[in-house]
C-alpha cells in the first residue's frame, strides 16, 4: 500500500529539531533496495504524492543555495513519446539492429508508471566548485530513492545509454551546463528484490 501521509514541511526561518531519532528510518536505510525497472508495475505516485516526493527530494544539502538541479517528469503518454525519440536515435547510431531492440527503446519508459529525470544544473565559474554542485544532484537522486521507499514505492536510479547521448539531451532541451544525474524509475514492485552483495565499509583511522 502506498503511503498517502504528507509530512509537515517547515518554512524558513522556523527552527527544526537537530535530530529525528526513528527506528523505522534506520530499518529503511538498512534494508532499502532498488527494484529493477523490469520488475516494476503500477501504481505510481498520484499527483499529490509526486509533489510530496519531489519536495522531499529537494530538501537536499547544496553549498551556496544554488539549487543546482531540476526535475523533468515523464508520465502517461509522454513516456512513449520520449521512447519514440530513443528509438529514432538508436536507429541512427545502431542501424540494422533487430526490430525488437528498437521496440524496446520505444517502450523503455513504459517499464514504470513514472520516471523523473534529475537534471544537474551547474552554475559555471562560481565560487562553489562544480564538483560540489554535481554532488548535490547525486544526493537528490538518493533522496528520491529513500523518500519513494518511505512512501511505499519501488524505485531505481538508472542512467543507461540515453543519459549520455547529445541528441537525447537536445530533445530534453538541456542547457550547456546541464546533464542527467539520473533517470529515477518509480512504481510498485511486482516481486520483492533480492539483496545484493554489500561490501563492509572501508574504514581507516587517520593518524599523523
Ligand atoms: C549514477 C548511477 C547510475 C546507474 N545506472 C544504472 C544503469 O544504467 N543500469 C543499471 O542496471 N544500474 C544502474 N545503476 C545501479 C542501480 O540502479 C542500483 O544502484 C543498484 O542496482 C543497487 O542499488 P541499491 O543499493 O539501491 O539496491 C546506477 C547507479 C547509479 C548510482
Amino acid at each position: 500500500m502506498s503511503e498517502t501521509y504528507t509530512p509537515d514541511f517547515p518554512e524558513a526561518p522556523q527552527t527544526v529539531a537537530p535530530a529525528h531519532p526513528n527506528r523505522q528510518t534506520l530499518d529503511l536505510l538498512a534494508r532499502r533496495r532498488s527494484t529493477v525497472a523490469k520488475l516494476m508495475g503500477g501504481p505510481g505516485p498520484d499527483p499529490q504524492q509526486l509533489n510530496t516526493l519531489l519536495r522531499l527530494a529537494a530538501r537536499t544539502p547544496d553549498h551556496g543555495k544554488l539549487f543546482p538541479w531540476r526535475f523533468m517528469v515523464f508520465e502517461g503518454d509522454a513516456r512513449e513519446r520520449f521512447g519514440e525519440i530513443l528509438e529514432a536515435r538508436l536507429r541512427e547510431i545502431e542501424p540494422g539492429g533487430p526490430e525488437d531492440r528498437y521496440t524496446f527503446e520505444r517502450q523503455r519508459f513504459l517499464r514504470a508508471p513514472l520516471v523523473v529525470a534529475v537534471i544537474s544544473s551547474v552554475t559555471p565559474d562560481h565560487k562553489i566548485p562544480e564538483w560540489e554542485q554535481i554532488l548535490s544532484a547525486g544526493a537528490v537522486c538518493f533522496n528520491i530513492l529513500v523518500s519513494a521507499s518511505a512512501m511505499g514505492f519501488a524505485a531505481q536510479w538508472l542512467s543507461e545509454w540515453y543519459a549520455y547521448d547529445e541528441t537525447v539531451a537536445k530533445a530534453m532541451k538541456l542547457g550547456p551546463h546541464e546533464r542527467v544525474a539520473g533517470f529515477m524509475y518509480i512504481g510498485t514492485a511486482t516481486e520483492d528484490p533480492a539483496e545484493r552483495p554489500r561490501q563492509p565499509p572501508r574504514i581507516e583511522r587517520w593518524s599523523s
